[in-house]
């Protein structure tokens, strides 16, 4: 928990992270072996205790809301960590502890996804247990912002369930892609849903990180960290979402990201090539992971949005007031998406859904209902 770890927080500025994660196979549960223990020491001596560097505070330009500002009726109540305090001009970093590597590199051996450029090959669907149900926009864009509902899914070990935004460009087999939303991945984190990020340059062949675990993301924020346990809804009940917007500073290239009126970091445009200038898609909803030979685990929170569509308000998981900076290169605003660039795509329509609505006088704007409760085979 970031209040909790404030006491464990390194206040420093860091910019590059000089670590390579090198361990293969690592057990994922159970005693590590010894000599990867001893690895794990190292890697992690290299982590937290980072080069001093100077990184940009803010983005140079931050693109407006169009029109009025997006209805907040729906917003739960500020849970933003109150009492997280570091000295002025320092960033609060999660220690990283041996379980988050072991999470990164287990993780990068799940291969985390673009969920859209996961091959059809199967014919039962799917392919090496991820499936997804986003709404995706295939348009040149610059940006987007959105309310996502944070859940907390049920899942086995070695399993996982995200809700969130994905960013790319790029050919499949080298994509460079940008996520950002709340993951629930039990094998490390034995209880909550947590803010997380991603990125790769290459396809997830050999770049590509999770939160800020090696080179990669910079972390700005004094307030927001990264592996933040996010307050979920309940069934039928009160709801939580976060304001999350993913965005490209004209001025520098660099993607920001911002949690709520926060900017919590950058992630530098060396490191997505091709998202130099822009992207070419992006999406919005929910992705899982699971071992072929479990059922699959649940995805949002656990059902369907169901017909009529528009009562889908606390029983599917929502992604709201969805924005985009649209196509011109100087765009300064967040704007409605295109209705043609809009397109539901879900891989296993039997396990998961996902459905597109737009609804401005309930405040919702453009959104996405998505989830179901899994327990599919392969
Ligand atoms: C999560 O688990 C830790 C122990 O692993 C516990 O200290 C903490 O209170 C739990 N948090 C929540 C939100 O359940
Ligand atoms: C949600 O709660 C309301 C009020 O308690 C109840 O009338 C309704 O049937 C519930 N809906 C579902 C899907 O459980």
């Amino acid at each position: 928990m970031a209040a909790r770890d404030c006491k464990d927080i390194i206040a420093m500025f860091v910019a590059i992270w000089a670590i390579i994660l090198v361990t293969n196979s690592l057990q994922v549960r159970g005693r590590l072996p010894i000599e990867e223990d001893m690895e794990l020491d190292r890697q992690l001596e290299l982590i937290n205790k980072s080069p001093l560097k100077s990184f940009q505070m803010k983005p140079k330009t931050t693109p407006k809301e169009k029109g009025n500002e997006a209805s907040r009726a729906y917003k739960s109540s500020n849970y933003m960590p109150k009492h997280i305090k570091c000295p002025p001009g320092s960033v609060p970093i999660r220690r990283a502890k041996k379980e988050d590597l072991i999470m990164a590199e287990s993780t990068k051996s799940m291969g985390l996804n673009h969920p859209t450029y996961i091959p059809w090959r199967c014919s039962n669907g799917g392919d090496g247990g991820h499936h997804f149900a986003v709404l995706e926009h295939k348009s040149q864009m610059y940006g987007t912002r959105a309310r996502v509902n944070i859940w907390n899914p049920s899942v086995k070990d070695h399993q996982f369930s995200i809700g969130g935004m994905w960013i790319a460009n790029g050919p499949k087999h080298d994509i460079n892609s940008i996520q950002a939303g709340w993951i629930v991945h039990k094998d490390v984190f034995p209880n909550g849903s947590r803010l997380y990020t991603y990125w790769t340059g290459d396809g997830y062949q050999r770049t590509g990180c999770f939160n800020v675990l090696c080179p990669g993301f910079v972390q700005v924020s004094s307030v927001i960290a990264l592996g933040l346990i996010l307050p979920h809804s309940t069934f039928n009940g009160s709801q939580s979402d976060m304001l999350l917007s993913v965005y490209q500073d004209h001025a520098s290239g660099h993607w920001w990201l911002m949690f709520e009126d926060k900017y919590v970091g950058y992630w530098p445009k060396a490191i997505v090539p091709r998202l130099g200038d822009g992207a070419g898609s992006v999406s919005w909803g929910g992705q899982i992971y699971s071992p072929v030979t479990v059922l699959s685990p649940e995805m949002g929170s656990g059902h369907f949005p169901e017909e009529p569509y528009r009562v889908n308000y606390r029983i599917a998981a929502y992604i709201i007031q969805i924005k985009v900076v649209n196509d011109e290169r100087d765009s300064t605003k967040f704007d409605n998406p295109k209705d043609d660039a809009l397109k539901i795509v879900v891989d296993k329509p039997s396990c998961y859904k996902a459905r597109h609505l737009v609804d401005e006088a309930a405040g919702l704007g453009y959104h996405v209902y998505f989830g179901g409760p899994g327990t599919c085979t392969y």
